[in-house]
């Protein structure tokens, strides 16, 4: 089987590796895209994404630009040139995931994106083999290994939020824009594409994020007075044809599984009916976990494996009912401006090292991100989070 990658940076350049090692299993690589100024870097470099859609011997285009144009217009070029695509690039499948399968089935090849979700975790093979028995009602867990090095990292080296973040940019862990990261639009990616697949209807990219650019060294060290440690989850849950999906700030207790994952590792989770919960665990991010679950994809067309469900298109709605609880928010806002947006919500106040947090209880977690958005015009650096039910 003949691959072309599109795009050799950090996974693109790892999948070449992989293959690289793996010459007897029959995987060659054919051409590499990239732009003009790189050509030198490799013999199978080309700038012409012609050459590739022209080469009838090319099997499988390996997306791994990054970023929404061009790489939409080249997946849905090589899929109508009768080229399987496999795809790392989860910005750009959260757009247009729907488009692309209609595309593949239309043209009696596939589309295969098991590395846009969870790095190296084969985290959309096990909802696939999930949904072949069970219909799954809750999808969640760590989906982004950037901000769980941050967070894990502020705490380990009692640094500031900048100097991990360029730590974490270094490890190749980051997205070219880190605010994809920080603001939590990476996991929103792969969250819509994740509960797409497990709901089996469309959840489009309108659920409520929250990331961690507020977050200070004193967050990570209240949470720790309160036994307590702070990451970025996603959660999706639903009910019949009801969900509520988001990406907020959680606070774990030390003693729960969540709590434990450290550097740039992942904690994917779903609940099955008869399954019950199932986790898995591994690099959600790096060169080597990425690109192997890129290659996971191609030997699964080079060996005629087809797990992937066919989308049942549900009928979908939101119900923000689904996902209540207590929160805290940490602001410099007027106590007066907190008692008037959280009424019947708000029931203490701690100031711990000159930060002020606001604890509320019994509130939807859509409310919260309503509200937040509104203190956010009075106090631009605020923080909030959500904190874990001890048995969730
Ligand atoms: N920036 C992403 C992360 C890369 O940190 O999880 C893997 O999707």
């Amino acid at each position: 089987m003949k691959a072309a990658i599109l795009g050799y940076g950090t996974v693109g350049s790892g999948v070449g590796e992989i293959i690289g090692s793996l010459c007897a299993k029959g995987i060659e690589v054919a051409h590499i895209l990239e732009r003009t100024e790189n050509l030198h870097k490799h013999p199978l470099m080309c700038d012409d994404i012609n050459v590739i859609l022209n080469d009838e011997e090319v099997d499988v285009v390996v997306e791994t630009m990054g970023g929404i144009e061009p790489a939409h217009t080249f997946i849905m070029a090589a899929l109508n040139a009768k080229k399987h695509v496999v795809s790392a690039n989860k910005a750009v499948i959260a757009r247009y995931m729907e488009e692309f399968h209609a595309c593949a089935d239309a043209n009696g090849v596939r589309f295969l994106y098991e590395a846009s979700c969870g790095g190296g975790i084969p985290w959309l093979h096990n909802l696939y083999n999930a949904l072949r028995i069970d219909e799954i009602d809750e999808i969640h867990g760590i989906f982004n290994g950037t901000t769980n090095y941050i967070l894990d990292h502020m705490e380990k080296e009692q640094a500031q939020f900048d100097v991990i973040l360029a730590k974490a940019q270094q490890l190749g862990y980051a997205e070219s824009d880190p605010s994809a990261d920080i603001d939590g639009i990476d996991i929103q990616n792969k969250l819509r594409i994740s509960a797409t697949i497990a709901f089996q209807g469309n959840v489009p990219l309108t659920f409520p994020v929250f990331g961690i650019r507020n977050i200070n060294k004193t967050d990570i060290d209240y949470a720790a007075s309160l036994h307590k440690k702070i990451k970025l989850p996603a959660i999706a849950k639903r009910v019949d044809d009801r969900y509520y999906a988001a990406v907020e700030p959680t606070l774990y207790e030390e003693t729960q599984t969540e709590a434990s994952i450290s550097e740039n590792f992942n904690l994917t989770c779903l609940h099955g009916a008869t399954i019950g919960d199932l986790k898995f665990y591994g690099q959600g991010a790096g060169k080597l976990p990425t690109a192997n679950a890129v290659v996971q994809d191609i030997l699964d067309l080079h060996e005629n494996i087809d797990t992937q469900p066919k989308n049942q298109n549900k009928a979908l709605r939101v119900d923000t009912s689904l996902v209540c609880g207590t929160y805290i928010v940490r602001t410099d806002a007027p106590e007066a401006l907190i008692n008037e947006l959280f009424t019947d919500f708000y029931v203490k106040k701690e100031v711990f090292k000159d930060n002020t947090y606001y604890w509320m209880e019994h509130i939807s977690s859509y409310m919260m991100h309503q509200k937040v958005k509104e203190l956010c015009n009075t106090d631009g650096n605020v923080f909030f989070a959500q904190i874990a039910e001890v048995n969730a």
